[in-house]
């Protein structure tokens, strides 16, 4: 198995504002198998060291092509030179690294719910597009602070057996309100959830569903190797006070019940 590669750039385009479509090519995508599975990027400077941790949000393993939505930073940050970068150029990436959703124990008569809010919505693409070939009902909220960083919505709408419901915080699109109020709102049974997003959003899905056996949040940390090295991205364990996990490696997604938020 590889783990490090010189991707090519096939395509990048700011899709909402700020927020930018990365499709690379190579050899690495043969190893992608869960979603919300990421890649630590190197970004084009000598002098920015740390690799930019990134989820794939969807793979295609026959043109050998991942994309990846990030949103860039301002003018100092590692993700505006990243956004810089053109067709044709190669980015150095290692992965795919960490432990994705899993989606094995799913059947055909399951309700999932799948909840994202922001940047945490791109590995749940890949995830909605293995879930619905398994013919289970689909139910997908979306929250984003304002209609131009909304991302993704259509392409989940068009997967098949995915109902897409959308929340803004500040009402210019779709439901007026936080992706938790929304979420509160939903008068519905859930088999299996899905989770990605801010801290305070996964504490809202993990409160309203504590005591669902498949709920699966992924967490997000600052990290430095990526691979479980450094210790630099531990968070507690529920189930062990002196046992810590690390987000890279034994995660980003963790059974809910599993993890402190
Ligand atoms: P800088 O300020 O230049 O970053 C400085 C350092 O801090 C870098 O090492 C950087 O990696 C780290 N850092 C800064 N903010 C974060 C953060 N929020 N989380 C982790 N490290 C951070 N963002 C996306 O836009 N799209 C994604 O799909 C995505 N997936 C992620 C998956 C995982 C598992 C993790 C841990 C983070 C993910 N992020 C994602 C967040 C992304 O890694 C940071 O936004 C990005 O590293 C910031 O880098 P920068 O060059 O813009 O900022
Ligand atoms: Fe080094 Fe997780 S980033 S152990």
């Amino acid at each position: 198995m590889k783990l490090q590669e010189e991707m090519l750039i096939v395509s990048q385009k700011e899709v909402a504002e700020d927020i930018f479509e990365l499709v690379l090519q190579g050899d690495l995508v043969n190893d992608m198998e869960m979603a919300g599975q990421f890649l630590q990027l190197k970004v084009p400077s000598q002098d920015l060291l740390l690799r930019r941790p990134i989820s794939i949000s969807s793979w295609n393993k026959q043109e050998k092509t991942c994309t990846l939505l990030y949103r860039r930073g301002d003018k100092t940050t590692g993700t505006y030179l990243l956004s810089k970068m053109v067709a044709g150029q190669s980015v150095d990436i290692l992965g795919p690294l960490g432990k994705g959703f899993p989606v094995d124990e799913v059947t055909k008569t399951d309700q999932v719910l799948i909840i994202g809010g922001g940047i945490g919505v791109p590995p749940l693409y890949e995830l909605a597009k293995q879930l619905s070939k398994k013919d289970c009902a689909i139910t997908v909220l979306l929250g984003f602070a304002r209609a131009e960083v909304k991302i993704l919505e259509e392409q989940f709408a068009q997967l098949p057996n995915v109902q897409v419901k959308v929340a803004t915080d500040n009402g210019s699109y779709g439901y007026h309100g936080h992706i938790g109020q929304l979420l509160n709102q939903l008068d519905q049974e859930a088999d299996a959830v899905y989770a990605c997003g801010a801290p305070m959003m996964l504490k809202a899905v993990a409160t309203k569903f504590e005591n669902l056996e498949r709920l699966y949040l992924s967490m997000e940390a600052r990290m430095a190797c990526g691979i479980g090295a450094c210790y630099a991205c531990v968070v507690p364990d529920k189930k062990d006070p002196n046992h810590a996990l690390k987000v890279c490696q034994d995660g980003p997604v963790f059974k809910g019940n599993g993890v402190v938020i």
